[in-house]
């Protein structure tokens, strides 16, 4: 079950509702306590090690589990002949073990159960597949034969959209650039890999899983294992960042689940590093043109945003990078649009910021070459295309900062001593340059339930208990939580105990789309106000009318994000000197928690920007960065000044709370800020990442 540190109790005498307090779990994190998904070892626990298919595309002919089952502390071999059937998922990838098909290199094919871990992989190792071979494809192209337009993007956005008439506007413009910006495939990669574990007892399924949300997650394994619900209790404690990838169920907790119950014994799931690329989704590369009409003074005519990318064989998933073009800037006519190709690739998903991360590097590059080209400052230029309505939708904001955030980044940066001209600043063999680029992402919310309960009043322990299924994915969402019951109670932030993280709990939506604070923040204010106003002793709460009653207002986060590189000379490498983000994002409820949330996202900004990428084998099928190794994140010592800071901002139109979502948008801007630093520095203009020494020089 859920635990809560109580006894980590945060001085802080001020407001408890914006104070800088302590993480709840903090203590349990860093001294080796709390338990992760692969941490729990319920008694007469086995193993199940995965087996991937080794070909790029087919299926799977036979399974000789002969020699694997001839080892010791074998206890089975599940293939797509014997495993338990399942009821098919919403989400096509983990309809595991049910045909021969493969769609995909690394698509799993078998699971070996062992009585330990060294067995259950010595068993996989030894289990020989054998495959009819199919032609593979895996090279996404912006001439493919197989692209069509979706109807939707991920995300729920329409595929295609226009406001105005692009093409005359283009036409007629006085300065047109049409530009190329292309991104290779990233992948999440959290710091804990993706494990679970399950237990059947009698009818009831309890498993621990590393995921951001328990409650899809049960909902999930309901319909495929033809369960009730309440006969399933999923526990998500602990989890050690997903950024996307644990957004939706993945595959250990169904191979687990299907293990345990073709053994009838406790079966722990635990993925090497490895195997994260193939199963557990990746952003989606993409091909994005950018068309863009200005007048001489800077204000755009047109804007064209039509992205290319790929979605797999199993189901058609459309990262929504052009989606950010129908809400940034006004022009008299904008086109923004997707096509998409089903590849014989794994499949792609959410990761931080999806559309967004990739959408804003394309266009917040283009508006740096514009800058340039129409001799504009990038900052003047931005202001003179703030739109009074959001473009696409002709709804009002219900509140838009970005030009205080332009600004006062501007401020503390030092923007006003930056010599425009590219090139020009020497440290030795260092170029030295300045970027800037805007951010943004959507403010989303969803219906949640909660409950409160009055203990005791005496001062002997918490003298309140919050009940809600939240998932602290690192973010700090118990103590923020906890900091919103506080307020509203009125009490002071160890009165308030709270549990999150269990499936058994009141439903609540998952940590996704920087919605998690937001949506169980509002049923947590709810519930709480509702039992200081009754003076009852126990409130459940559903915000469910609360969330469809909200008015039609277009609701985003803006920022701004500025970076100052060196580009050597020479060798081209790409060094960043100083990152700074300010962002408007509504009220910020924990000044430390949102603080790493920003340079968080910042952070993964600047490895989107300079060391990040995947590559698929075009021979072989599947991704060639498989570890940390080949896939290149930032260390410490890629970062050194990076600072955040935001607008005070009090949006009336969003909840109770009045927070915006701080979980994404941080990486948005980065990488365009970055690579406008680097056109600064060097005067070229490389319209791809990562920026590596190969290509800088
Ligand atoms: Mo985030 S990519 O919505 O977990």
């Amino acid at each position: 079950m859920a635990v809560d540190d109580t006894t980590r109790t945060d001085r802080t005498t001020e407001r408890v509702l914006g104070s800088p307090a302590l993480r709840r779990e903090g203590r349990a994190k860093v001294t080796g306590t709390a338990r992760y998904a692969a941490e729990h070892t319920p008694p007469d626990c086995a193993y199940g090690w995965p087996v991937a298919a080794a070909v790029p595309h087919g299926s799977v002919t036979g399974v000789d589990a002969a020699d694997a089952m001839a080892l010791p502390g074998a206890l089975a071999v599940l293939t797509h002949e014997n495993a338990p059937r399942l009821g098919e998922p919403d989400d096509p990838t983990l309809h595991l073990l049910q045909t021969p098909r493969v769609p995909h290199r690394g698509w799993y094919v078998a699971l070996a159960v062992g009585e330990t871990l060294q067995t259950a992989r010595e068993m996989a190792q030894a289990v020989r597949v054998s495959y009819d071979e199919e032609p593979h494809d895996v090279r996404l192209t912006d001439d493919h034969p197989g692209l069509y337009h979706p109807e939707q993007a991920n995300g729920g956005y329409p595929g295609d959209r226009e406001t105005g008439d692009f093409d005359a506007e283009y036409a007629a413009a006085p300065h047109r650039l049409d530009l190329t910006y292309t991104l290779s495939p990233l992948h999440n990669h959290p710091m804990e890999p993706h494990a679970a574990t399950a237990v059947w007892e009698g009818g009831h399924l309890i498993a621990y899983d590393s995921s951001q949300g328990a409650t899809p997650v049960s909902e999930t394994l309901a319909t495929m294992f033809g369960l009730d619900p309440k006969q399933i209790t999923v526990v998500a404690e602990h989890v050690g960042g997903g950024f996307g990838s644990k957004g939706t169920p993945r595959p250990p907790v169904v191979l687990a689940a299907m293990g345990a119950k073709h053994t009838s014994r406790p079966v722990k799931v635990m993925l090497p590093r490895r195997e994260l690329p193939s199963v557990v989704g990746h952003r989606a590369p993409t091909i994005q043109r950018l068309r863009i009409g200005a007048r001489d003074d800077g204000t755009l005519a047109a804007l064209g945003h039509e992205v290319t990318t790929h979605t797999s064989t199993v189901k058609e998933f459309v990262e929504q990078a052009a989606v950010p073009s129908r809400v940034m800037y006004g022009a008299d006519g904008i086109r923004t649009g997707h096509r998409v190709v089903a590849l014989d690739v794994p499949t792609p998903s959410w990761m931080r910021a999806p559309g967004d991360a990739s959408g804003m590097y394309a266009l917040e590059c283009a508006m740096d070459e514009v800058a340039t080209a129409l001799d504009l400052d990038p900052i003047e230029l931005r202001l003179r295309n703030i739109p009074e309505r959001e473009p696409d939708s002709g709804k009002p904001f219900s509140s838009h900062h970005l030009a205080d955030c332009l600004r006062e980044g501007a401020r503390r940066f030092g923007w006003e001593r930056r010599d425009p001209r590219p090139g020009t600043r020497r440290d030795g063999d260092l170029l030295l340059g300045t970027g800037v680029a805007a951010s943004t992402y959507p403010v989303l919310v969803a219906p949640s339930t909660a409950s409160v309960q009055a203990l005791r009043a005496d001062g002997s322990g918490p003298a309140y208990h919050v009940r809600v299924n939240a998932t602290d994915i690192g973010t700090g969402a118990r103590t923020v939580l906890a900091q919103i019951a506080a307020d509203q109670l009125g009490v002071p932030l160890d009165a308030v105990r709270i549990d999150v993280g269990s499936s058994d709990l009141p439903t609540a939506p998952l940590a996704g789309g920087s919605s998690g604070t937001a949506s169980w923040g509002w049923a947590v204010h709810k519930a709480c106000r509702e039992l200081r106003e009754s003076g009852g002793s126990i409130v459940t709460v559903d915000t469910t009318t609360d969330v469809q009653a909200q008015e039609e207002y277009a609701r985003h986060a803006f920022g701004a994000v500025f970076a100052e590189v060196s580009a050597d000379a020479f060798t081209g490498e790409v060094r960043v000197r100083r990152l700074l983000g300010v962002f408007a994002a509504g009220r910020i409820l924990n000044a430390r928690t949102a603080r790493s949330q920003f340079i968080g996202g910042m952070t993964m900004g600047l490895g989107m920007a300079l060391t990040e990428h995947s590559s698929l084998d075009t021979r072989l099928g599947g991704f060639v960065e498989k570890d940390l190794a080949g896939y290149h994140v930032p260390t410490h010592a890629d970062v050194p000044d990076i600072d955040a800071h935001w607008i005070e901002e009090h949006d009336p139109h969003l909840n109770p709370v009045g927070g915006k979502g701080i979980g994404e948008i941080g990486i948005v801007g980065t990488p365009a800020a970055i690579a406008n630093a680097v056109h600064h520095a060097t005067g070229r203009r490389h319209r791809q990442l990562p920026l590596t020494p190969d290509l800088v020089v």
